[in-house]
């Protein structure tokens, strides 16, 4: 396909899941708004109508809690049956500071809006309306870290913790696999359910169902103490620091930062946090031997020592030295030369990686978009190229799917992705990278 069909493409999938106020994933399989899906669409809206990424993110941002949680879906919806777990699972009002209409979930998602405002911002300088939306978000965008900063971090080392694997974005990573197998599953633990994402997409692509039981049983703990951040951080078997989430949190303050200057906003809280976040990224994730940033399992107290694409966000955040980043990138031309599309997001070279399921092994256009522009940070121009013209070819032989085979051999014979299809942050990503390339 021409770029310029790419570009007609992403624009017709980003209409087609509009939903008069906010983009569904894809239809059927995410049928409500997710959180950091959202925030990737705008940077493909914004090409279009800037006024469906204000909108976007407004819908989004009315399903923030009281205390700062931006949760990881708002079914705006009520009446769409077809999701499991939907809201009424979820029941997320037993926290009283969760909004009543929509009802959310009761989880949060990797902090990507803080970047995402400050892209629509460089790109909108002279749009008032643009500067009059990003100075009514910026609060709520501050608040939703403030969150995090303040129930999330307990002991305050500057690290935010997850309990729940969706909250990491990497549903079925192999990095959960040894705290998830920490939970003894007791039939009388978790209510009967029915899952609903095996009979639309492929099983062999989605997580297994001893993982999805394990899912369940956090919900229903997250449940049980209100969605309360402390009785959660004592109780829970899965806790994790993962480097995703604290790195897109970290890129997020920076952006914060950097607009507050520009709107003469008091910076100084934001500065503060992201100081001490910074160096404790560095000393408590970086692992020598992995040659990688590592997520560290706050339950089991140590590193999860796998290698995989949660540490490269690092650059994306501009976390490594040049040092650690040339390490990084070495990492990646090595992919690249031994025949993948990079960059796959688990370790090829370890048995537990599955290049069809999920997040054990396949490439997903959000992680490129990010990895490219990490990449660029540090004058990583050529590996940068790659990573967005290996998401640019894949898009164009396959369509625009949810995520993608990374071993070439393979690839040759597929004729489509893996997962959903007619995907919106496949959509955004792809017409922002052309854009790039313009
Ligand atoms: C899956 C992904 C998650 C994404 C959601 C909606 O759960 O793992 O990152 O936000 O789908 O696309």
């Amino acid at each position: 396909m021409q770029k310029e069909n790419l570009l007609v493409e992403g624009e017709r999938i980003l209409r087609l899941n509009w939903k008069d106020g906010f983009t569904i994933p894809t239809s059927k399989l995410y049928p409500f708004q997710w959180n950091w899906d959202s925030g990737f669409v705008c940077l493909g809206q914004c090409q279009f109508d800037i006024d469906y990424a204000i909108r976007e993110m407004n819908s989004l941002f009315s399903g923030q809690w009281e205390n700062g949680m931006l949760p990881h879906i708002i079914f705006h919806s009520e009446n769409e049956k077809t999701y499991f777990p939907n809201f009424d699972f979820w029941d997320s009002n037993v926290n009283n500071g969760a909004p009543n209409k929509p009802k959310t979930s009761g989880i949060t998602q990797p902090a990507v809006h803080g970047f995402i405002l400050e892209q629509l911002v460089n790109r909108f300088e002279n749009n008032s309306s643009i500067i009059e939306f990003a100075k009514h978000l910026f609060p709520k965008i501050v608040n939703s870290h403030r969150f995090l900063y303040k129930y999330r971090d307990p002991e305050k080392e500057g690290l935010m913790f997850i309990f729940h694997p969706w909250e990491s974005g990497r549903d079925n990573s192999p990095i959960w696999d040894e705290s998830l197998n920490r939970i003894n599953i007791n039939p009388e633990d978790i209510p009967a359910y029915q899952r609903r994402d095996t009979s639309i997409a492929p099983t062999d692509e989605r997580p297994t169902s001893d993982q999805y039981d394990r899912y369940v049983y956090l919900l229903q703990l997250g449940k049980k103490y209100a969605y309360d951040e402390l009785g959660i951080f004592q109780e829970s078997p899965f806790l994790i620091q993962d480097t995703l989430m604290n790195a897109i949190l970290i890129k997020s303050n920076n952006s914060l930062i950097q607009l507050g200057k520009k709107f003469n906003f008091d910076t100084a809280e934001i500065e503060e946090w992201n100081q001490q976040s910074i160096k404790v990224y560095n000393d408590k994730f970086w692992n020598d031997d992995i040659e990688c940033y590592v997520t560290y399992d706050l339950r089991g107290k140590q590193q999860i020592k796998h290698k995989e694409i949660g540490g490269l966000t690092a650059l994306y955040a501009g976390i490594p030295d040049q040092n650690k980043a040339s390490i990084l990138n070495k990492y990646l031309q090595n992919l690249h030369n031994r025949g993948y599309y990079i960059c796959p997001s688990f370790d090829v070279d370890s048995p537990l990686f599955d290049s069809k399921r999920y997040w054990r092994g396949p490439v997903w256009p959000q992680m490129n978009w990010m990895i490219y522009h990490g990449l660029r940070n540090y004058g990583f121009e050529e590996t940068a190229e790659i990573v967005k013209n290996d998401l640019i070819e894949l898009v164009d032989k396959l369509g625009f799917y949810e995520y993608f085979e990374s071993q070439k051999k393979v690839v040759s014979d597929l004729n489509n992705g893996y997962g959903g299809k007619e995907f919106s942050w496949t959509a955004a990503c792809i017409m922002d990278f052309i854009k790039q390339a313009d």
